[in-house]
């Protein structure tokens, strides 16, 4: 997908089809109404006919309008101006570009970056406008013999008003990068178990610090266990493929800036091990290391925008199998840390990994860490598919976080992370057990992985909800990368 930016006249201006808009009301967006004036009415025409009476999303395509230079009209409804918000911009723009990719248009020119939304500036609508295009045109096709719908839009031109011309340059570059981080984490995401192992993710990993020119190291078995890391490797041990360390370093400020470092869960696949998963849905657990995802997709968007800033990518990776060399439910193993866990549940496995990844962490130090992770069951029964989690006992971390959702339209919610939740994790036999009942699961979890964090600034987000959709519409969704990349923006400033 290709992006431009144009200003001007928009009857002006070329392409396969120029959209624009109509509120409830009947008023015209004002490209609409240049393209009302500069076609003798057509539009006017279309709306005494009642073919279109602005309802938010719908939408009308219009062949052979008159003195333009577009090919095709779309109009498309905007609702009422009062409750145009962040929400009902991001159904018009969906509806928009599903109803140009029916047409053989291979571009277009939106004008609904004109639009007034409700608290959001030129910035966050290009974004929008950007994101949505990519999503419209996103496909995984790449495991199917034959190739269906493929989508024909290359080419979106992003309408401005020319006093906005330079921030839109630079806005749509960025949102550009969020876009392709995007992309890649929902790749990720939607191979398959048996592709997409944790050898795959370290390649994935390495290719972009080729592309990007930053370090990526690789740390295999024999490494892994000079570390000490006892219970990242007690998850391993009932799998047959090979477990890596990926480390990530962008540089993309000077050597002694403290960076920011970013841990994803990295499951290739979680059958639950011993404590072995339903069959129901269990091909979803492909989806377990959307947090692995995340971190390289958040790694390639920040380094393609050149941000000033030293990022650190860790995702411990493996499967997570039952066999006859896995771990028992009661095993006892130690932390790097040298705390010992009780595995009381042999799925309670994110943590497990992630508690000596976040141990790994001090050595970089950091000045936050940020943990992400499919972790919990509990979380999608709390928030839903709509929130992240979001978890940390540090109020300026949240607040920032919570911005940066609110700027990148990728929803958070704060959870609780009190000291009263840790009993929970009581053992009789060792530091710890790795899980702390039904009752605030996602809690709880959190409250494990906060043992690990005493030595740095840290937050949590459980994406367990939001990192895929299930149902017809199966797929990764590519969240919380433009969450993060937007919180990386602003700390970079
Ligand atoms: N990867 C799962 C969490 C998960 C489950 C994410 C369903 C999305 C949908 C995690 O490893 C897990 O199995 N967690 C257990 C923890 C429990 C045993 C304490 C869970 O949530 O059931
Ligand atoms: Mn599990
Ligand atoms: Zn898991």
């Amino acid at each position: 997908m290709e992006f431009s930016i144009k200003a001007g006249a928009p009857e002006k201006l070329k392409s396969g089809c120029i959209v624009v808009g109509i509120y409830a009301d009947m008023k015209l967006s004002r490209a609409a109404s240049a393209i009302d004036a500069a076609s003798g009415g057509a539009l006017g025409k279309i709306i005494k006919r009642g073919d279109h009476r602005g309802k938010r999303a719908a939408t009308l395509l219009l062949q052979g309008v008159s003195g333009i230079q577009a090919d095709r009209v779309l109009l498309v409804g905007l609702g009422k101006q009062s409750e145009l918000n962040q929400r009902a911009y991001a159904e018009i723009l969906r509806a928009a570009y599903r109803a140009v990719a029916a047409t053989g248009a291979t571009d277009t020119l939106i004008t609904l970056g004109e639009l007034a939304v409700e608290a959001r500036t030129i910035e966050h609508k290009l974004t929008s406008i950007v994101l949505a295009a990519h999503e419209s045109v996103y496909r995984f096709d790449q495991l199917k013999s034959k190739k269906e719908d493929a989508a024909t839009l290359r080419k979106v031109i992003v309408y401005v008003d020319s006093s906005e011309a330079r921030v839109a340059t630079r806005c749509v570059a960025r949102a550009e990068a969020i876009a392709q981080g995007v992309d890649l984490t929902k790749t990720l995401g939607n191979l398959p178990g048996n592709i997409c192992t944790p050898t795959y993710l370290a390649s994935a990993a390495r290719q972009v610090g080729r592309e990007f020119d930053f370090k990526v190291e690789v740390l295999d078995k024999k490494q892994i266990e000079a570390l000490r890391m006892g219970s990242f490797l007690a998850v391993t041990r009932g799998s047959a493929e090979p477990v890596k360390l990926i480390v990530m370093k962008y540089q993309g400020a000077g050597a002694k800036d403290a960076p920011v470092v970013l841990v994803g869960k990295g499951i290739t696949f979680d059958t639950g091990g011993i404590s072995l998963k339903p069959g129901e849905a269990m091909d979803e657990m492909k989806f377990d290391m959307c947090g692995a995802g995340t971190v390289i997709g958040t790694i390639r968007a920040i380094a393609q925008m050149g941000l000033k800033i030293n990022v650190v990518g860790i995702i411990p990776t493996c499967e997570n199998m039952p066999s006859g060399t896995a771990i028992k439910p009661g095993d006892i193993v130690t932390s790097m840390s040298g705390q010992t866990i009780e595995i009381l549940n042999t799925d309670a496995e994110g943590r497990l990994i992630l508690c000596d990844a976040l141990t790994y962490a001090e050595r970089f130090k950091p000045q936050l860490v940020i943990d992400i992770a499919t972790l919990t069951g509990a979380c999608v029964v709390a928030l839903g598919h709509v929130n992240t989690g979001l978890f940390t006992q540090d109020e300026k971390l949240a607040t920032a976080l919570l911005g940066a959702a609110r700027d990148a339209a990728d929803p958070t919610w704060r959870m609780p992370l009190e000291d009263d939740y840790q009993d929970a994790l009581k053992s009789n036999f060792a530091d710890m057990a790795n899980i702390g009942g039904r009752a605030g699961g996602s809690v709880t979890a959190a409250c494990f992985l906060a043992r690990y964090t005493k030595n740095f600034r840290w937050a949590h987000l459980d994406i367990a909800g939001t990192a895929w959709k299930s149902g017809v519409e199966k797929g990764a969704t590519g969240r919380p990368v433009p969450l993060l990349t937007t919180f990386l923006q602003k700390l970079a400033l």
